[in-house]
């Protein structure tokens, strides 16, 4: 037996409430670079309190064209455990900048080597259950039978589902699909860290996460998934030639289903999500003058520990020496 040890999730924390303190200063300002700007700086600057010698798999894209939290970039004090990191500034920088629900920041980290690196991937399939479901959850099983199966796992009918799906005109089938089954559907035109977190939290009205987005994004949102118990089947999905073409060139499996223990391969996963925008799911920065409110999600995988944590920041005060720009 041991004694409780330091649970990295609540420094990543700090990192995440960094991002979306600097970057909610753009909500609705139509500029997602600017906004992005803010919590790519914010989230390097707090990297360096964390105690971990991380290595970035998920960032903002190669070197060349990404200055910061770029892929391969170092991260952390360096003296921790050696890590993964997955980070994702702003999930959802349309919504931050068209001032819509569910913009969040986010970092997920596992053991050095063990989190999946997608390459030259954009897109994938996902479907994410929570863990009363995982058994039953099929990738190709025909969208009614996996509805049916799931509800049947979760306890409910089929219309009392709800089921999480991007609004893109990739997913009309999947759409008409679901609404032909019976079961309840909300379209969010971005987001779907957002939509898997709360497929996989028994406290939120969605149940499912079903469709195609980003693959960096299915890694992120994977800790969290894995750290829980939940369930998200992937199976790469390129929506491009030139996807295809770079898959099949780096030698990667476009058929294999990728399960989230595919994707993050220990359970000795931490994951940290920070509202930005105001949403369904975790409330946004409020401003209040002096300071600002936030509110975060944090995990454990070890422990399966998920705490909503509500932080009050006296900006007045941390501004008189932060190197961080929350004005
Ligand atoms: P960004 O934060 O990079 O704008 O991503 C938002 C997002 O909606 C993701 O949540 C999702 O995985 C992906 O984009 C879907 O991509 P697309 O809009 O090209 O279908």
């Amino acid at each position: 037996m041991e004694i409780p040890q330091r649970n990295l999730a609540m420094d990543l924390m700090r990192v995440t409430e960094s991002a979306a303190l600097a970057s909610a200063r753009w909500l609705g300002r139509g500029d997602k670079i600017s906004g992005d700007g803010a919590a790519v700086d914010a989230m390097r600057l707090s990297f360096a309190a964390v105690p971990v010698e991380g290595r970035i798999v998920i960032g903002e894209g190669e070197k060349d064209e990404a200055p910061m939290l770029y892929n391969g970039e170092t991260v952390g004090n360096g003296t921790g455990p050696m890590v993964d990191i997955a980070v994702d500034p702003v999930e959802g920088t349309s919504l931050l900048a068209f001032g819509r629900p569910n913009a969040i920041s986010v970092v997920g980290m596992a053991p050095y080597d063990t989190m999946f690196n997608p390459g030259p991937s954009f897109y994938m399939q996902k479907l994410v259950v929570p863990q009363a479901a995982r058994d039953v959850a099929d990738l190709d099983a025909p969208v009614p039978e996996n509805l049916e199966k799931i509800a049947k796992a979760l306890g409910k009918d089929v219309e009392d589902l709800v089921v999480f799906v991007l609004d893109k005109p990739r997913h009309k089938p999947l759409i008409e699909a679901i609404r032909k089954a019976g079961a309840r559907i909300q379209l969010h035109t971005d987001g779907d860290v957002a939509g898997a977190l709360m497929a996989i939290d028994p406290d939120c009205e969605v149940d499912i996460m079903m469709g195609t987005g980003g693959t960096p994004e299915g890694v992120l949102a994977a800790c969290a998934i894995r750290g829980l118990n939940g369930e998200m089947l992937t199976r790469l999905d390129p929506q491009s030639s030139e996807e295809r073409e770079a898959l099949h060139a780096a030698g990667i499996d476009m058929k294999k289903i990728r399960s989230v223990r595919d994707l993050i391969k220990s359970d000795d996963v931490f994951f940290a999500a920070t509202g930005i925008s105001g949403g369904t799911f975790l409330p946004g920065v409020r401003y209040t003058g002096s300071g600002a409110t936030t509110d975060s999600l944090v995990i454990r995988g070890r422990t399966g520990t998920m705490r909503y944590v509500r932080s009050i920041h006296n900006l007045k005060k941390l501004q008189q020496f932060s190197a961080v720009n929350y004005s």
